[in-house]
């Protein structure tokens, strides 16, 4: 990971597997042009054998910051030096940070992006009636920061049952439970299954979206994501991707990493043309 940029300028990058489509360096440069800092944000393909060591030596180069992707953020949780209390909670890593004293900051920026997003977005969720399907690592993400916002119920639906009790307490069902409730549709969905990725949606049944629906995908396409397109055959009353999620988790990590929040109107703009 080393490169011949002048030592002068402070290193940043995102670590994937893979990563070469990643729209993050586009974004923080954006940030960076627009708060006049000055900066690199390089991309860094990186196989989990790999990744502590490269990293290590990213750090003990001078590198400043790293945003972490799939497949390594836990790994990247066990890494760090220290980690930020959102970050404990998550059990994820998407940011890293060399403090002043040379250790390593462990943060998670994932929800407060999701709910930087839902606001710019005017979705507000308190007292709204919210689920969440999938309980894997977003969900573990983003679950304190919807808590925190008080919503009137949510609950977390998985294809294991297990894994959403766990998450959820009480509130956590199978997607064959949802079709039992008489109190259908939810006001507000949060897709945060792995399945996008496979071009693929849960098997739950449509009565969870209608007219008032504001459904939510984590994961981001173009122009769609299955899971935007299957909201909106079912009669969803809005729909959004986390593309705009993904944006406001980079204004969150450039605000660790810098001192001060990029206005982001500019990067929404960029990343959906
Ligand atoms: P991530 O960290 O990306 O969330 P993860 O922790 O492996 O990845 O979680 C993946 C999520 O997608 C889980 O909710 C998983 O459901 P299970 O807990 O039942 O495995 C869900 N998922 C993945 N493949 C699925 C499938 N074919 N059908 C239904 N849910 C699936």
């Amino acid at each position: 990971m080393q490169n011949s940029v002048a030592r002068s300028i402070d290193r940043y990058g995102v670590v994937g597997h893979p990563v070469a489509h990643s729209r993050s360096p586009m974004i923080h440069a954006m940030f960076a042009a627009a708060t006049g800092q000055n900066l690199v944000y390089d991309r860094y393909d990186l196989a989990p054998d790999d990744f502590t060591r490269e990293v290590g030596a990213f750090f003990a180069a001078g590198g400043r910051g790293l945003n972490v992707t799939v497949p390594h953020k836990e790994t990247a949780a066990r890494l760090a030096d220290e980690l930020t209390p959102r970050a404990r909670l998550a059990g994820a890593v998407n940011t890293l940070a060399r403090l002043d004293d040379g250790r390593i900051l462990g943060d998670n920026t994932d929800g407060a992006g999701l709910m930087a997003d839902l606001h710019r977005l005017g979705c507000d969720i308190t007292d709204k009636r919210v689920l969440i399907l999938g309980a894997g690592g977003a969900t573990r993400g983003i679950l304190g920061p919807l808590r925190d916002r008080r919503p009137a119920e949510l609950i977390v639906a998985n294809r294991t049952a297990e894994r959403a009790r766990e998450l959820a307490g009480h509130s956590g069902c199978v997607y064959e439970a949802l079709a039992t409730r008489k109190d259908l549709p939810f006001d507000v969905v949060i897709h945060a299954t792995s399945l996008g990725l496979e071009g693929k949606v849960p098997a739950v049944t449509a009565k969870i979206v209608g007219p008032g629906t504001f459904a939510y995908d984590l994961g981001y396409g173009k122009p769609e994501t299955p899971f935007t397109r299957w909201a909106t055959e079912h009669g969803a009353g809005r729909v959004a991707q986390g593309i705009g999620m993904l944006v406001e988790q980079a204004a969150e990590s450039f605000l660790l990493w810098r001192g001060l929040r990029p206005d982001t109107t500019a990067a929404h703009r960029a990343v959906i043309a």
